[in-house]
């Protein structure tokens, strides 16, 4: 049971879940196509679908009791609807816009991948919904396609002028593997990612610091970068090297130097990090390449926020081999490669560190490379 049978008062005809992810490196470079290497998390979204002989929309969720949102297709336009609906909405919109067969549907969502936590809720029901649709009017989109379609629901419909690397993390990722993905050509490289066999442990720690000015600065930020590429005269950031840097940055004002400095060291890092794995490299070296990116989204990008660093100090000073935000900033989450014997005391200093500096109290936890999405088999209604 999903719960559409609660709500809609019938089985659901395809039922697919699809995860939140955590970004082990590369922030903030899919919009400038450079690289990422994310996993997803055992957390998921799951969407519930079944036809309506009409063209009407109806969205219901588990977590936000109330009757379901119905809407016309012909109604469908970026801007029409507002929070959580917008989502599966703007998927229906991107595959209409696609004049792909897509007509009226009841569609649930529920889940446990925690909003606000930077875990990329929202992506999670985007996909889900995208793959249930794709399902269930048998269109034969590719994951790749799928990974399109989710991303123009968020940036054109909801109005998040995001990049790929959430939508790539919930349907390309593979149980055990990190995904090296390539932004710009999207090609993926799925590298073993297993800690556990080497002893260690991946703890988040989400600082439940409120999101701040998160739109407004991220979209800021994208047009800093997209100003610098037109200054530089390349097509986008990824196309500098480190090397480049030293003639680049005087031709920018300060902030923009300091925005771009951040997009090419990082995707400097995640070759690093992709490489390191690859050869089967101890992965605590990992650590220092995780810890430069934060000191590089904090002194740099200036994403952080003060709850985000303290729960990396902290981890640090706990011993973790390396510590960093994840996701766009201005709140969410941190991440710590840690021992995994220290795995408790980490999150203990994490929490001690938090609350002797008046922020909220943090809850941790272990993540682990989890599956992509996946179809649900669908139980009946008894
Ligand atoms: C958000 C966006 C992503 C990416 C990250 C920062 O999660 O949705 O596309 O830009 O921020 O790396």
């Amino acid at each position: 049971m999903t719960g559409f049978d609660d709500v809609f008062g019938r089985s659901p005809e395809a039922v697919w879940q699809a995860p939140g992810r955590v970004n082990i490196i590369g922030e903030h470079t899919d919009y400038n196509e450079g690289f990422v290497l994310p996993i997803a998390v055992p957390l998921c979204i799951r969407a519930s679908v079944a036809h309506r002989p009409d063209n009407v929309l109806r969205l219901a969720s588990a977590q936000m009791p109330g009757p379901p949102v119905h809407t016309d297709l012909s109604a469908l336009r970026p801007g029409a609807l507002r929070d959580w609906p917008a989502y599966p909405a703007g998927v229906v919109w991107a595959l209409r816009e696609r004049t792909l067969p897509v007509a009226g549907v009841d569609l649930h969502i529920t889940g446990d991948v925690p909003a606000g936590a930077g875990m990329s809720s929202s992506a999670a029901v985007a996909c889900a919904v995208a793959a249930a649709l794709n399902d269930l009017w048998d269109l034969g989109l590719s994951r790749t396609e799928l990974v399109a379609v989710a991303q123009q629901a968020e940036s054109d419909f909801v109005g998040m002028p995001c990049g790929s690397l959430d939508q790539s993390a919930s349907l390309l990722a593979e149980e055990g593997h990190a995904l090296f993905l390539d932004t710009r050509t999207l090609a993926a490289r799925h590298i073993p990612f297993d800690l556990p066999a080497h002893g260690l442990s991946l703890l988040v720690a989400d600082t439940k610091a409120p999101h701040r000015l998160v739109d407004g600065a991220y979209a800021r930020r994208r047009a800093s970068c997209e100003q610098a590429a037109r200054t530089l005269g390349v097509r986008a950031l990824r196309d500098l090297t480190v090397a480049d840097l030293g003639t680049a940055l005087g031709q920018l004002d300060a902030v923009t130097a300091r925005r771009t400095r951040h997009v090419v060291t990082e995707n400097a890092r995640v070759l690093d990090a992709a490489a390191l794995l690859e050869t089967g490299t101890d992965p605590r070296r990992l650590g220092p390449l995780l810890t430069a990116s934060h000191w590089s989204l904090r002194d740099d990008y200036e994403v952080t926020v003060p709850e985000l660093d303290t729960a990396v100090d902290a981890a640090l000073a706990a011993g973790a081999h390396g510590a960093r935000m994840f996701g766009a900033g201005f709140g969410g989450s941190v991440l710590a490669l840690v021992d995994a014997a220290d795995r408790n005391r980490t999150a203990t200093a994490i929490v001690a560190a938090a609350t002797a500096a008046g922020h909220p109290r943090p809850t941790t936890f272990e993540v682990a490379a989890a599956p992509g999405a996946r179809r649900m088999s669908i139980h009946p209604v008894r």
